[in-house]
């Protein structure tokens, strides 16, 4: 697989209105997940419709260690999974990738044994996963820590009802392919709703597991005693579609996002409606128009289907360029604000108190040297760039590379001002 993560920095410079078309990968959150599914069989499972970004390169590589050949062609992976693995996920994998954590689930579930690196703070602050733990625990999994690393140690798992304190996406998804092989009954209740559950369920049901209400707050699965591989392809990639509808909303024009979903981001597309964009579904994606400046409004980010947190940088910038005083509150991830004053530096506007932000919208941007705190932030960076007079230089690009397939290039072809340097 070939990605620019080597890239470090992207050159943005100020750009007139974006046209065209652009086609959105299919969903890193949900990939990943996926891969780690992979494991709950022995066999060839194949996805297709896999973004080339580098988190899906080292979970490959995660589970390479483990004993799998997983191999990339294009947008597929094939990943073979033997019989007997090594069911480790080391820290040198843990601490560049936090998603890792997912493999705990898959590997108790089938091997009754996981020792996985203790996942540290991370580009968001401390990141705690107590509820993958205490749900595993339920159901009977134990759990002991030392050195830096989770060892956890089950005979076969027993269903039982697992009650979330919050609808966790990482903790509902280790949940539920640890129980797709455990005895008997689960149900977890406050389970995430967000779409990426939605295509594990249906990934792990190919597989032959019997996963009912996934997409709603109460998931039940009853137990199997083994699972086949399969074939599948991975939903779009909703956040990606968000950030070309945010490039659309920072310097105007008419575009239309290939396999964009509108009915996985309503609230999102509301706001921006709320904000003065045009925006319809059709078969072919979304259609996005925006002729005049756009309206600030104020948003809160909420769990699935709420305004996801992932939007939250990407409508800062929108607001940094919008009329009037927009107020955004981050619900989910506390530290999660890193993008403010990367955008104070291009002129925004902007006063932070807490978890609240209050943007009042400026008339145009100035482009200056920022860095890319985290994935999203560092899309918005890019997206807030178009809109900022001269040139913006985007370092620690490397993020980007995380999570978008060649977000330069898809920028380019709409007409934006973009390259790698
Ligand atoms: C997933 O993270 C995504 N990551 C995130 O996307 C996304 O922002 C997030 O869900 C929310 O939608 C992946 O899918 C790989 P959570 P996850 O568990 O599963 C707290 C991106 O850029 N919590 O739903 O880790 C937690 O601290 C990324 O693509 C606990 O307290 O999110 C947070 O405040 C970044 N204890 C809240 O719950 C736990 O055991 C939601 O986290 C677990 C979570």
């Amino acid at each position: 697989m070939n990605i620019k993560s080597e890239v470090s920095s992207i050159c943005v410079r100020k750009s007139g209105p974006l046209e065209g078309n652009v086609r959105v990968s299919g969903a890193k959150n949900s990939a990943l997940k996926l891969m780690a599914a992979a494991l709950l069989a022995p066999g060839r499972s194949i996805l297709h419709n896999v973004p080339r970004i580098a988190d899906v390169v080292w979970m490959g590589e995660l589970l390479a260690q483990m004993g799998c050949a997983v191999s990339h062609q294009s947008d597929t992976t094939i990943i073979d999974v033997p019989d007997e693995i090594v069911p480790e996920a080391p820290y040198e994998i843990v601490e560049r990738m936090r998603a890792s954590i997912v493999v705990l689930g898959p590997l108790l579930g089938r091997f009754g044994k996981a020792r996985v690196s203790v996942p540290g703070g991370d580009d968001f602050g401390h990141r705690p996963i107590d509820m993958h733990l205490r749900g595993l625990k339920e159901l009977g999994a134990t759990f002991t820590t030392s050195h830096g690393y989770i060892e956890g140690r089950a005979h076969r798992l027993e269903g039982t009802r697992v009650l979330l304190e919050f609808p966790s996406v990482g903790a509902t998804e280790n949940l539920l392919m640890a129980a797709v092989l455990a005895k008997g009954e689960t149900v977890i209740d406050n389970a995430a709703r967000e779409p990426e559950i939605e295509d594990l369920a249906s990934f792990l049901n190919g597989m032959g597991a019997v996963v009912d209400g996934a997409g709603t707050s109460t998931v039940s699965v009853e137990g199997v005693d083994s699972l086949i591989p399969v074939e599948h392809t991975v939903l779009p990639d909703r956040i990606e579609a968000a950030t070309y509808l945010a490039a659309v909303g920072a310097v105007g024009g008419q575009v239309c996002i290939e396999g964009g979903r509108a009915d996985h981001m309503k609230m999102f597309l509301n706001k921006l409606v709320d904000m003065g964009m045009e925006i319809s579904s059709a078969a072919d994606g979304i259609h996005v128009a925006r002729l005049d400046r756009l309206h600030s409004v104020d948003v809160s980010t909420l769990p699935y289907p709420g305004v996801a947190t992932d939007y939250q940088p990407l409508l800062l910038a929108m607001l940094s360029v919008a009329d009037g005083i927009g107020i955004v509150t981050e619900n989910i991830f506390g530290g999660r604000l890193r993008a403010l004053d990367e955008l104070v530096r291009l002129g925004a506007d902007i006063r932070a108190e807490g978890h609240h932000v209050l943007i009042r919208g400026v008339e145009s941007l100035s482009g200056a040297r920022v860095r890319a705190p985290d994935i999203r932030a560092g899309a918005a960076l890019v997206v807030a760039g178009l809109a900022a007079e001269g040139e913006t230089i985007v370092g620690d690009a490397h993020h980007v590379a995380r999570g978008y397939e060649d977000l330069v290039g898809r920028l380019s072809s709409l007409g934006a001002n973009v390259t790698h340097m």
